[in-house]
């Protein structure tokens, strides 16, 4: 028996938990784990009991920054946005991009839609055309069963809008699919997505035994799964900025036909090559999931339905378009974002709670049009530095506080390089040699 495998863990209590991970898996002896878990729990006991209750087998807090990107114009009005990120020039570069455009129109918004979906993944051996006069009535059916999981829903405006029946058997022996349409309102959904989608797999179960549609050894139906798409590409909004090209410039970048020039062609390239698209994206979610974290959203959703969506044509691209036109610079993004205001851990996450309430409790649209833009303004951020003063000035000048940790930098320390660096390329090893000849020379 492999004596580091365990059963019952997640029974344990924490104390017994930690007890366990530094018997069996750090050499330090249980009080120094203890208290290097300790130091990162909350002060306040009922908080950290919330923290705990999100997760299996929960032993500390991993912190994250929580930082806040004032000045934000978006559709004439003006937002503090909270983001959470550990990459030191991400928050400066959304406060850069929204002082920028605060200037110049502010930042522009338009949900597009709202549908979510969901599907019920079946396999049956059988004529399709009897399934397809079969439809209309299982529909009725379906809809009629799930009536009191949704009701609560539509009486605030939301549902089931749609169910369709694909026939997928050119692709897969025997397989079939319901796509269901959802409005969710100002939750993000999943669960009452995924728990309409199960009940339509029991139902459907018990239709196919008793309809007389079917023959015999057509009457066994087999629900492979029943799960919400995290693929939205109705569920979509759009950001924009827009400016005369003469309105561009910056000290670090007085030439506007060539910045714009320059911006342009960064956004085509990032439109034709995917490994530049890659990252130019990347930049997108820098933004996109420091907002989505800060307000308790699904992060690793929103992020997998962009790539898909990214690459909807069969190639991956960039997100965000560029164009110039009669002498004005356009550019926007068309982002799908399933986020909630409710539900989830939005209200029930402390910070979550918090930045909502900074963000002026919006409602599921405008947290989308928000986030859209922090994303827009992420990437106008980071294009505009590629294509001028290059990306390692301002990031370098962030991660030097970093650096300075690494080396374990004392106050006076840290004031020095911050003076020196301000004038000298950051590097790491420039960091360190400056540190050591400072450490010398006994200052
Ligand atoms: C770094 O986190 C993000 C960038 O690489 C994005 C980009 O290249 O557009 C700066």
């Amino acid at each position: 028996m492999n004596p580091k495998v365990i059963s019952g863990f997640s029974k344990l209590s924490k104390a017994e938990k930690i007890d366990w991970i530094a018997k069996n898996f750090i050499t330090k002896n249980t009080a120094d784990v203890t208290a290097i878990f300790d130091t990162f729990l909350c002060a306040d006991s009922d908080t950290q009991r919330i923290i705990d209750g999100f997760s299996e087998n929960t032993v500390s807090n991993f912190h994250l920054p929580y930082g806040v990107a004032p000045n934000f114009v978006i559709n004439d009005k003006t937002y503090c946005v909270p983001m959470v990120i550990e990459e030191s020039s991400v928050v400066a570069a959304a406060s850069s991009a929204a002082k920028y455009w605060l200037t110049r129109g502010g930042f522009h918004a338009q949900v597009l839609s709202t549908t979510k979906i969901g599907q019920v993944h079946f396999s049956w051996t059988g004529d399709f055309t009897r399934l397809l006069l079969a439809f209309d009535e299982l529909k009725k059916i379906l809809l009629s069963q799930s009536a009191p999981l949704v009701s609560n829903m539509e009486q605030r405006g939301g549902g089931i809008r749609n169910i369709e029946l694909l026939n997928m058997t050119d692709l897969e022996a025997d397989y079939y699919q319901l796509r269901v349409s959802f409005e969710t309102c100002d939750s993000m959904g999943a669960n009452l997505i995924n728990s309409v989608l199960e009940s339509f797999g029991k139902t459907m179960i018990e239709f196919f035994q008793n309809s007389q549609f079917f023959s015999e050894n057509e009457k066994n139906v087999t629900i492979l799964m029943a799960i919400l798409s995290n693929y939205t590409p109705d569920c979509l909004v759009r950001a924009w900025v827009e400016c005369p090209i003469d309105q561009l410039g910056t000290k670090s970048a007085p030439d506007v036909n060539l910045l714009a020039q320059k911006f342009y062609k960064a956004v085509q390239i990032a439109t034709i090559d995917p490994y530049r698209a890659t990252t130019h994206n990347k930049g997108i979610y820098n933004g996109v999931d420091a907002v989505v974290l800060a307000t308790g959203n699904d992060f690793r959703a929103i992020e997998a339905c962009g790539h898909t969506y990214a690459a909807r044509d069969g190639q991956y691209r960039s997100l965000s378009r560029c164009s110039i036109e009669n002498g004005i610079f356009r550019f926007w993004i068309d982002l799908p974002l399933a986020v909630g205001t409710v539900g989830g851990l939005t209200k029930l996450h402390p910070l979550a709670k918090f930045s909502l309430e900074m963000l002026g409790n919006p409602s599921a649209k405008e947290l989308m049009q928000i986030i859209a833009v922090v994303g827009l303004a992420q990437n106008f951020a980071a294009v505009k530095s590629l294509v001028t003063t290059g990306i390692q000035q301002g990031h370098m000048k962030m991660h030097l506080g970093n650096i300075l940790l690494n080396f374990q930098a004392s106050g006076q320390e840290c004031d020095m390089a911050q003076k020196h660096f301000s004038e000298n390329a950051i590097t790491f090893s420039a960091v360190r040699e400056y540190l050591e000849a400072l450490r010398k020379s006994d200052l």
